[in-house]
């Protein structure tokens, strides 16, 4: 008998709510439609070659002629009543990097801010060296460890951007690093080039080199070894402007590569010129000019918010997602994990926190948490929703109201993680 992780036919019965997220359309969810998560009870679903086949009642699939002809080659896992939904999608993490910022950490206790301690050669500075002495083998195991963590609180996509490196041979190092974890990974791993992170301690006296370096260099070698899909700019006080933001995205743009932008953390930047390169995300969306977001609803760019960011910084300060919905902005939530502002990797915090502070309801949370997630990685079409055709990511809690799931917060109640039908989190039934 082949072991249960490796069987690549899988039947999940006895589901008590079964979130199915599934759309009528292929588009974002927005406004009201951000709460519908298609819940079935007593449900079943099944996943054939690592992708779901059917998903219905489980007296339905019990019943079926052809799950009872193949019944000895099926692995059934009995959910005994508890919630099952799509595994998260967590699109905006910073998982290269060597060490936790500790001295950061007390700073910001007695009160330095994040840009204080930056200012003062702390912040994103302090990991790059790390990151330059390590090896890509050290930085590969430190990643397949973080997305092992990962997956054992549901998430089963992650998008990993570099952006502690900051020269060339550096990123490069990340990015593949990246690509190695992904491969050893059974979840989906998305690689975003982030140079733009900021301006590295030896170009600090002539930036502009570091943004040609940047846009003639290091994109066009990334893109050609196809070491990334998205890059991402910091564009905020302190880190990249809008106009160097702007140029680099242009150079991703003729380069292939699809944009994402760390966007409003600190300050308020202007959206529209932005919005012409059709970004797939702009990220954390603290500070956004009212009169931005007709614009921004209009378009396919998802607002991806990213709380934890928000409470490990101490702010009491966070986007106003009522507003977002309200305009019919398509937002998501992620964890933003990274070892300076944000160093948590679970997704249910990130939606507890978007519940408790921003005023999302449970079912936007957890909405925001898979599908629209997925659009904000242009994954839609194969994650993010437990549909037929679909990848067979699917996240099992020990809850049995889904409410639950952002209620519960700092404890793991994640008890089984299926990435693309292998199942990898089998701890205590
Ligand atoms: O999303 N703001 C830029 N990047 C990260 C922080 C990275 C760091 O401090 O190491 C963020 O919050
Ligand atoms: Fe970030």
């Amino acid at each position: 008998m082949q072991p249960l992780s490796k069987l690549p036919k899988l039947l999940l019965v006895n589901i008590g709510q079964l979130l199915t997220l599934q759309s009528a359309s292929p588009v974002p969810r927005r406004g009201a439609s951000l709460s519908e998560l298609g819940l079935i009870e007593d449900a079943a679903v099944l996943c054939l070659g690592g992708k779901i086949v059917s998903v219905g009642k489980t007296k339905n699939a019990l019943r079926d002629p052809w799950i009872k002809k193949h019944g000895k080659q099926i692995a059934e896992i009995d959910c005994r009543g508890r919630v099952v939904l799509p595994g998260f999608v967590d699109s905006h993490t910073h998982p290269v990097f060597t060490h936790p910022r500790l001295v950061d950490f007390e700073k910001r206790i007695p009160g330095a801010s994040y840009e204080e301690i930056a200012k003062a050669g702390g912040g994103i500075r302090s990991s790059i060296d790390g990151v330059r002495k390590a090896t890509k083998l050290a930085l590969t195991e430190k990643l397949l460890t973080t997305l092992n963590a990962m997956a054992t609180h549901g998430t089963t996509t992650v998008e990993a951007k570099s952006g502690y490196g900051l020269d060339f041979a550096s990123e490069l190092k990340s990015l593949e690093a990246i690509r190695a974890a992904a491969r050893q990974w059974p979840g989906t791993v998305v690689p975003t080039f982030l140079g733009a992170h900021t301006v590295p301690p030896e170009f600090r006296e002539k930036r502009q080199a570091y943004v040609d370096l940047i846009c003639n260099e290091m994109m066009p070698a990334i893109a050609k070894r196809k070491l990334a899909q998205f890059a991402d700019v910091f564009c905020d006080r302190g880190a990249f402007t809008a106009q160097e933001s702007e140029q680099i995205f242009r150079a991703a743009h003729e380069n292939g590569l699809v944009l994402r932008a760390h966007m409003g953390q600190l300050s308020e930047t202007r959206l529209s010129p932005f919005l012409r390169f059709n970004p797939a995300s702009l990220d954390h969306m603290d500070y956004v000019n009212e009169a931005d977001l007709p614009a921004l609803s209009a378009s396919s760019t998802v607002a991806t918010f990213v709380p934890g960011a928000n409470y490990f910084l101490g702010l009491s300060r966070y986007p106003n997602a009522r507003r977002f919905i309200e305009a019919g902005v398509a937002v998501a939530l992620a964890t933003d994990f990274n070892p300076g502002s944000s160093p948590t990797l679970s997704m249910p915090m990130a939606m507890s926190l978007a519940c408790t502070h921003m005023k999302m309801s449970p079912a936007e949370a957890i909405a925001a948490a898979t599908i629209n997630a997925a659009h904000a990685l242009r994954l839609a079409d194969r994650k993010g929703s437990i549909e037929p055709g679909k990848d067979a990511d699917l996240a099992v809690f020990g809850i049995t109201d889904y409410r639950e799931l952002p209620y519960w917060f700092g404890t793991n109640h994640c008890r089984l993680t299926i990435l693309n039908g292998v199942v990898s989190h089998l701890p205590e039934s």
